[in-house]
This record gives C-alpha cells, structure tokens and sequence, in this order.
C-alpha cells in the first residue's frame, strides 16, 4: 500500500513538474537582480522602442528594459562600463534552462555604445532604459525558437568602481516576425 502510494506520488510529480511556461512567464515577466548593491533595482518593464509596454517582447527589432534603479553614489560611463548578456532557452524536458551560445558577441562590450544610456548618475528612482538588440546577431537570434520563454542575464561591470548590476529576467518572446 505504502509503495503504491508513493509510485502514485511520483507520477504526480513528473507530470507536473514541467511547465511550459515557467514563472507566469506565459502572461508576465519576472525578473530579480543578481548583483548585491551599491545601484538597487526597483522594477524591471520590457517596453517596445516608443515605449509603450510590450508582452511577449519581441526580439525581431530592437527593445526598452525600462529599468528603475537607485544609484546611491557612482557615475557610470565609457570606457568603463561593460555589459554581458547572457541566453538561455527553457527545455521543457529537463524542466531546466539550457545556455544559448552567444558566440563573445555580447561579452564585456562597450555598454555606452551598445543600448546603454551613459553616463548613468547617482539618484534615486530613475528609469534607465537599456536598449536589447538582438537584430543585428542574426548568429544568436536565429538559434531562438519563436513564443518561448527565455531568460536572460544583463549585467553592468564598471572597470573604473569594479562594481555590478545585474539583472535576470524571464520572458516569452517572439524571434521571428
Ligand atoms: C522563478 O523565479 C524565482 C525568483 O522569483 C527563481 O528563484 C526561480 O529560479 C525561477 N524558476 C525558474 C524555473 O527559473
């Protein structure tokens, strides 16, 4: 009986275990910051280049991380600021995320010349729009399946403050118009 019951249990799990679309990402994004301080975010809002809100977002032309921060102290600007972005897909079958090779095009590169409104000064509750373009990778988007969940990684490194801010979020997105 008790051996039925927990076969019984196991098959519950695994069939629910997966998600297509993990976090709400179906309906919403979700986001949480992956950097400890000093810049703290507040909210995170993917909007199309007018920016006006967008969901799913679409990845076929350039897009807003309309990003509210508070910077308590740091000026950030070229040639220190670098971004890296990092892909991954969901995989429904392992219930995990699978790395998108990203092929060092988009690894500590110039942030103020790639999407990054510099210079990003101290205040608080400002919205700094982060530019995403994947348009011009066509080496990167064409490895993304269309109306999928994704997750991306975002992060700022300032080479001068040697201090981060990262931001993780997870969407579903169209890749292909
Ligand atoms: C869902 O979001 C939380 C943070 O809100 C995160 O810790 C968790 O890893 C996410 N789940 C998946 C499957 O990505």
């Amino acid at each position: 009986m008790l051996s039925r019951c927990l076969c019984l249990l196991a098959l519950v799990a695994l069939s629910s275990a997966c998600d297509t679309w993990p976090n709400s990402t179906e309906t919403k994004v979700t986001w949480w910051q992956c950097s400890s301080g000093p810049v703290m975010v507040t909210n995170v809002n993917p909007t199309d280049k007018k920016g006006t809100y967008e969901y799913p977002i679409r990845l076929t032309e350039p897009l807003l991380i309309a990003t509210t921060i508070n910077d308590p102290k740091s000026t950030y600007s070229s040639p220190g600021l670098k971004q890296t972005i990092k892909v991954w897909s969901w995989n429904p079958n392992t219930c995990g995320w699978t790395s998108v090779p990203t092929f060092g095009l988009l690894n500590n590169i110039d942030a103020c010349s790639n999407g990054v409104p510099c210079p990003i000064k101290p205040g608080n509750n400002q919205i700094v729009n982060l530019e995403l373009d994947f348009s011009d990778t066509p080496a990167i988007i064409n490895l993304l399946k269309n109306d999928k969940p994704y997750q991306l990684e975002y992060l700022l490194h300032d080479d001068v403050t040697k201090e981060d801010l990262c931001v993780i979020f997870q969407a579903r997105a169209l890749t292909h118009s």
